[in-house]
C-alpha cells in the first residue's frame, strides 16, 4: 500500500478536513489580508485540524510547529509552510513588472531560484509565486506584480519563474514549490477597480489570459491560486469548468488549487453560496484542494457533507492531491530539511545579481541631447525629490523578508557612483503628504547646481494589492515639486519611482530625461547609478504600452484593425477626437546610449507548409558609441483569418549584448503552432494564408520592418 492509501485508509473524517486548511497562525505572522489570523492556535496542529500555515516567517518558529506536526499529531503528516516569495525573500529583485522590463528570462530564472534558495533556508516550502495576471490598466495596483500585458512573454515568465523556484529536483531542500497565481483575468477587473467583477470574452481568456497559467502546468507549477474574482458572475474559487474542466482535466495539471486569501469563504459575500457549507461544497466541486484563512473547510466542509452537499469520495480525492504534494517535496521523508539547510550562495553574489537586474530592468524613456550618462567630474548635482532617501520604494511591494533596512538608497548609490561630483540632497516634499514647505530649499538647491536629479514617483504602498487608483500619477504634492523644480530651468533628470506607469505626460514633456527605475530592488541605488553613469547603459524595455491620457485605458498593442482603421485627416475612423490612439511610449520601448539599427527580416522561404518551421534572420548593428545590450522583438500579423487577428502578436524576444561597432545576426526559429489561431470554436488551429512578420525594437508599428510569408499546401 502506498503511503497516501495507508495515510487515507487511517485518518478520521476531521483529519481530512484538516489536510486542507490552511492558516495564518502565531506570532512572526505577515498580516495579507483581513480578518484575524489568529483565530487558530498551535492546539489546531496538533489536533491535526490545520494541514498549511502561511505567511509565518522566522525558520525557528516554523521548525518548532513543524515538530508539533510531525511529532505529536496522532498521523505526524508534515505542514506545508506557504509565503509570499515574490521578487525575494532577504535580497529582494526589483518588482516583478520591472524585472519583466530587462526581457532576460535567465535572469528572471535566476532570481527565482536565488529567492527559493534564501526562502527555504528559513522553512518555507511553497511561494505563492509567480503572479502571471496580464494588464492593461494601470488603475489596477497588481500590474506591478506581473509580467505586463503580453501573452508571450506571460509564458516565458511563467516557465522562467516556476523553473527557478521549483528547480530540477522538488525534493532538494533547497527547491520551494511555485504557485501560478490569480488564476484568471485578475488583470481585467472592471475599471482597474480592485477586486471587482470581471467581463471577458471566451476568446480573450484563452488567448490572452489562461496561455501563460498553461506555461506554468507545462512547467510542472506544483500549486495554482485562483482569483478573488468572479467573471460574470462566476467566482473563481467555485469555477469547475475552468479549474477542473480545462486545467486538470485538459492540461493534465496535478497540482493543488490553493485559495486565495478567504476567497473560499467569500463565494457568500459574492452571492453564490447562502453560508459555509455552501461555500465549501461549490469550492470542493470546483476542484479547490486547499482553503486559505476562510472558515468555508473549516467549519463548513463537515456540515456540507453531513447535508449531502458533497462526497467523502470527493473529500479523499482531494487529500489525496494535498497529501501527494507534500510528498513530492520531501517533506514526508525530511520534513526539518528546509530550514535546517543553510544557501552556499554567497551574500555578496546575491546582493550582485539584484544589482545587475535592477540595472537591466530601467527603463530610459527620454534623453533629450544626451544629458545621460552623467560624466564622473564636472558641477553640482541637485538630488530632489521624496524618494532620494527612502528605503522603502527601493524595495516596493511585497518584499517578503526583504531587509529593508539594507536597500540602498539613491542617494546612497549617487554618493558611492560619483564620489568626484557634489551632491546636494534635499528630499521637498514626502511621498504622501501634504506639506509643500520643503519646495522652495528644493527650487534653491536646484538653482545651485547643473543638473537636477529628480527622484519622485509612486509611494511604495500605492501600488500592489488593494491599491487601485484613479489617477496614477505623482503622489502627495509631488507634482508641485516637480513643476517647481522644472522652472527653474536647470536640466531635470527624473529617476520614475513607480510600479506601474505614471501618467504624468507633461512633465515628461518638460524634463530633459526620464528613467523609470521602479521599485528596484535591495541594490535600488546602486543600480540606478551605474546606469546613469553609463557602467551599465540603460537596456530595459516597457512590459506595457504607457498611456499619454488615462482615457486611453484599457491600453495595449496588440489591438485589432477594425473595420475603420485610424487614418489621419478621415473623421469615420476609430480615434479619440481629443488625443491620439497611440499611447506616449509603446510596448517595448527603452532608449540606450549607443544606437541600434535592424536590417530586413531574411527568411529561406516565403511560402511555408503547414508543420513546417519559418526561420527569420535579420541583421542587428550597434552604430553607437558603447557596448550595451538590446532587445530585438519578433511579431506576427495572420492577415486574413475566421476571426480578425491582432496586427502585431509578440512571437519571440532576443537580448544580445553588442560592443560599439559590433554587428551580428538574430536568427528567430517560429513553430507551426506560431502559426496558430483559435478557431470559432476556440481550438488551436493554422488558417492557411499570409502572415506579415516584424521585427523592431518596440511594437511601434510606424518602425518595424516586415516580411510577408504564406501558409499553403
Ligand atoms: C493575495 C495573494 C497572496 C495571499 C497570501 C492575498 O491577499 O491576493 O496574492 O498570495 O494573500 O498572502
Amino acid at each position: 500500500m502506498s503511503r497516501i492509501d495507508d495515510l487515507l485508509s487511517r485518518m478520521t473524517l476531521d483529519e481530512k478536513i484538516g489536510q486542507l486548511v490552511m492558516q495564518a497562525l502565531g506570532a512572526g505572522t505577515i498580516v495579507t489580508g483581513p480578518g484575524a489570523a489568529t483565530d487558530s492556535s498551535v492546539d489546531d496542529v496538533r489536533q491535526g485540524r490545520i494541514g498549511s500555515i502561511l505567511n509565518l516567517v522566522g525558520r525557528d518558529r516554523i521548525l518548532a510547529l513543524q515538530k508539533i506536526a510531525v511529532e505529536e499529531t496522532r498521523l505526524g503528516i508534515p505542514l506545508l509552510v506557504g509565503l509570499d516569495v515574490i521578487h525575494g525573500y532577504l535580497t529582494d529583485a526589483p518588482v516583478p513588472l520591472a524585472e519583466t522590463a530587462a526581457f532576460r528570462p535567465d535572469l528572471w530564472e535566476e532570481t527565482a531560484r536565488m529567492a527559493a534558495e534564501e526562502a527555504a533556508e528559513d522553512g518555507v516550502h511553497l511561494t505563492f509565486a509567480p503572479m502571471l495576471d496580464l494588464a492593461r490598466d494601470p488603475r489596477w495596483g497588481r500590474m506591478v506584480e506581473g509580467p505586463g500585458e503580453d501573452p508571450y512573454v506571460g509564458r516565458v515568465m511563467a516557465a522562467a519563474k516556476t523553473a527557478g523556484f521549483q528547480g530540477r529536483d522538488l525534493t532538494d531542500p533547497l527547491s520551494i514549490g511555485a504557485t501560478a497565481k490569480h488564476f484568471v483575468a485578475y488583470g481585467a477587473v472592471n475599471a482597474g477597480r480592485e477586486y471587482a467583477s470581471v467581463e471577458v470574452s471566451d476568446r480573450t481568456l484563452h488567448e490572452f489570459y489562461l496561455p501563460a497559467f498553461k506555461a506554468a502546468v507545462d512547467a510542472g507549477t506544483v500549486a495554482i491560486m485562483p482569483a478573488f474574482h468572479d467573471i460574470a458572475g462566476r467566482p473563481m474559487s467555485g469555477d469547475k469548468a475552468l479549474l477542473t474542466g480545462l486545467v486538470r482535466d485538459t492540461w493534465g495539471f496535478d497540482g493543488i488549487y490553493v485559495s486565495d486569501y478567504d476567497a473560499i469563504g467569500e463565494l457568500v459575500a459574492h452571492g453564490v453560496a447562502a453560508d459555509m457549507a455552501e461555500a465549501a461544497a461549490i469550492g470542493l466541486e470546483a476542484g479547490m484542494d486547499i482553503d486559505m484563512m476562510s472558515a468555508a473547510y473549516r467549519e463548513g466542509l463537515k456540515p456540507a457533507i453531513e447535508r449531502g452537499l458533497v462526497s467523502v469520495d470527493l473529500l479523499d480525492a482531494t487529500v489525496r492531491r494535498v497529501l501527494a504534494v507534500k510528498e513530492r517535496l520531501g517533506l514526508f521523508d525530511n520534513p526539518y530539511a528546509r530550514g535546517t539547510i543553510a544557501v552556499a550562495r554567497p551574500r555578496q553574489e546575491r546582493r550582485a545579481l539584484v544589482r545587475a537586474v535592477g540595472a537591466a530592468s530601467c527603463v530610459l524613456l527620454k534623453n533629450d541631447d544626451a544629458v545621460l550618462p552623467l560624466a564622473p567630474t564636472g558641477g553640482r548635482i541637485a538630488l530632489i525629490g521624496p524618494f532620494a532617501t527612502t528605503k522603502r520604494e527601493m524595495i516596493g511591494a511585497w518584499y517578503g523578508l526583504g531587509d529593508r533596512e539594507e536597500a540602498v538608497t539613491i542617494e546612497a548609490g549617487v554618493r558611492a557612483g560619483f564620489p568626484h561630483r557634489e551632491v546636494v540632497v534635499v528630499e521637498g516634499v514626502s511621498g504622501l503628504g501634504t506639506e509643500t514647505d520643503g519646495i522652495a530649499e528644493a527650487v534653491a538647491a536646484a538653482g545651485e547646481a547643473d543638473l537636477v536629479l529628480l527622484a519622485v514617483g509612486e509611494a511604495a504602498e500605492l501600488s500592489g494589492e488593494a491599491a487601485s487608483r484613479v489617477r496614477p500619477g505623482f503622489t502627495g504634492r509631488q507634482a508641485e515639486l516637480v513643476s517647481a523644480v522644472i522652472a527653474t530651468g536647470k536640466p531635470v533628470v527624473i529617476l520614475l519611482v513607480c510600479g506601474r506607469p505614471l501618467i504624468e505626460t507633461e512633465a515628461f514633456a518638460a524634463a530633459a530625461a526620464v528613467l523609470v527605475i521602479w521599485h528596484p530592488g535591495s541594490e535600488g541605488g546602486a543600480a540606478v547609478a551605474e546606469v546613469l553613469s553609463g557602467r551599465r547603459p540603460p537596456s530595459g524595455k516597457l512590459p506595457v504600452s504607457w498611456p499619454s491620457h488615462l482615457g486611453q485605458v484599457p491600453i495595449f498593442y496588440a489591438q485589432r484593425n477594425t473595420g475603420r482603421p485610424y487614418a489621419e485627416g478621415e473623421f469615420f475612423v476609430t480615434k479619440y477626437v481629443d488625443a491620439s490612439n497611440e499611447p506616449l511610449y509603446p510596448f517595448g520601448y527603452g532608449l540606450s546610449y549607443t544606437t541600434f539599427e535592424l536590417g530586413e527580416p531574411i527568411v529561406e522561404a516565403t511560402r511555408f507548409k503547414p508543420g513546417e518551421t519559418v526561420n527569420v534572420t535579420v541583421r542587428l548593428a550597434n552604430t553607437g558609441p558603447v557596448s550595451a545590450d538590446t532587445t530585438v522583438f519578433l511579431f506576427s500579423h495572420d492577415c486574413v483569418a475566421s476571426t480578425a487577428r491582432p496586427i502585431l502578436e509578440l512571437k519571440r524576444f532576443q537580448t544580445v549584448t553588442l560592443a560599439a561597432g559590433e554587428e551580428t545576426f538574430l536568427h528567430f526559429d517560429l513553430e507551426p503552432a506560431d502559426f496558430e489561431c483559435l478557431g470559432p470554436d476556440l481550438v488551436p488551429r493554422a488558417e492557411p494564408g499570409d502572415f506579415v512578420l516584424s521585427v523592431g525594437f518596440s511594437a511601434d508599428r510606424r518602425l518595424v520592418k516586415t516580411v510577408r510569408v504564406t501558409l499553403g499546401d
